[in-house]
């Protein structure tokens, strides 16, 4: 057997670390092969309700679960690990943008970039879920100059997945059947779900949609999709957000499928004019553990400035947290 992963989720007692934490444990991250230790972390008010957490975790007897570590101290949780799971973090309540968390959140990535930096494994990856989570991404990789911008990442996997489904609903067809659907930007209302080369089994998906259609109802609705879901259940999304944090972190490590892509918020190189080191949803390939941006994708006019926009909307969120970018 492999020797076992470690595994850091914080927040690990909040909505999406409650759904999360047994996925990971079930081998639905990593594969049956791959066993796992947990290392949960909380803040002191909530390590009560952690610690059932952990009684449950030992309750399903994973066969791949080798350790469970609950703890409120971050460098314990965050010592040697192998995978960064940052979802500890306040969450949006009706009426308002991603962004509006902005200053009550982005102190919590400083500091966990720092001790990332000086504690995580040196081959660690990151996942950043606590939002606004391009912006908090950029934050801990800042403050974690060892170890490179590659290491860290933002979910958008959450808008990919909405955009499958939906586009499987309005096509009749099965999810499994859509292919090279993308998410630019950040994750945010400003982001673009671009389906220009999108393939409904095998079939230009134009050929089945109107782009009026996606246009005006097909991207509103993804990038609204977040409050819709806490405008219905009074809360956020959580176990929609815990299945795309266990895709995210499968294809990043396993790899993406042949003639497919996925969607990622990963450090811009400058692909497609993007501000270099903005952290901004690409598509992309993975292969052997490392994600390449998939390139030479035509974009029109709109498209682009789609692109622009959101962009934008990330180079203003860097402005506001400017003082958090020691080596920025
Ligand atoms: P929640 O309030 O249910 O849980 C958050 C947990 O984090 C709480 O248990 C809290 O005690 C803990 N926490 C707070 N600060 C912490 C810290 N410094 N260290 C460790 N733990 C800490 O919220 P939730 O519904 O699980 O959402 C968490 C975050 O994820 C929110 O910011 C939400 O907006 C975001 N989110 C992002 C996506 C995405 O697609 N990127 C999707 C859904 C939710
Ligand atoms: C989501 O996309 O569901 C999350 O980012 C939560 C939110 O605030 O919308």
């Amino acid at each position: 057997m492999k020797p076992a992963v470690k595994v850091t989720i914080t927040g690990a007692a909040g909505n999406i670390g409650y759904a999360l934490a047994f996925r990971v444990a079930s081998g639905d991250m990593f594969g049956p092969d791959q066993p796992v230790i947990l290392r949960l972390l909380e803040i002191p008010q909530a390590l009560s309700s952690l610690k059932g957490v952990g009684m449950e975790l030992e309750d399903c007897a994973f066969p791949l679960l080798h350790d469970i570590v609950l703890t409120d101290e971050p460098s314990v949780a965050f010592a040697e690990t192998n995978y960064a799971i940052l979802i500890g973090a306040k969450p949006r309540g009706k009426g308002m943008e991603r962004k509006d968390l902005i200053t009550e959140n982005a102190k919590i990535f400083s500091t966990q970039g720092k001790i990332i930096n000086d504690h995580a494994s040196r081959d660690v990856r990151v996942l950043v879920v606590g939002n606004p989570a391009n912006t908090n991404a950029l934050i801990a990789s800042a403050n974690a100059p060892d170890l490179h911008r590659k290491q860290f990442t933002a979910m958008t996997r959450l808008d990919h997945n909405r955009a499958l489904g939906q586009l499987a609903i309005k096509t009749n067809s099965r999810v499994a059947d859509i292919k090279q659907v993308t998410i630019w930007g950040n994750h945010s209302s400003t982001q673009f779900p671009h389906i220009d080369n999108c393939l409904v089994n095998g079939q230009p998906v134009y050929d089945l949609v109107e782009r009026d259609w996606a246009i005006d109802e097909f991207v509103p609705r993804i990038q609204r999709r977040g409050a819709e879901v806490i405008e219905a259940r009074g809360l956020s999304s959580a176990a929609s957000a815990a299945d795309a944090i266990v895709d995210h972190v499968h294809d990043w490590v396993l790899g993406t499928p042949d003639g497919d892509w996925v969607s990622m918020a990963i450090p811009s190189d400058g692909s497609y004019g993007i501000d270099k080191g903005l952290v901004y949803s690409f598509p992309v390939t993975c292969k052997n553990g490392e994600f390449e941006i998939v390139q030479g994708l035509e974009l029109d006019e709109l498209s682009v400035s789609r692109l622009r926009l959101s962009e934008k909307e990330l180079l203003e969120e860097r402005s506001i947290i400017q003082d958090l970018l020691p080596n920025a």
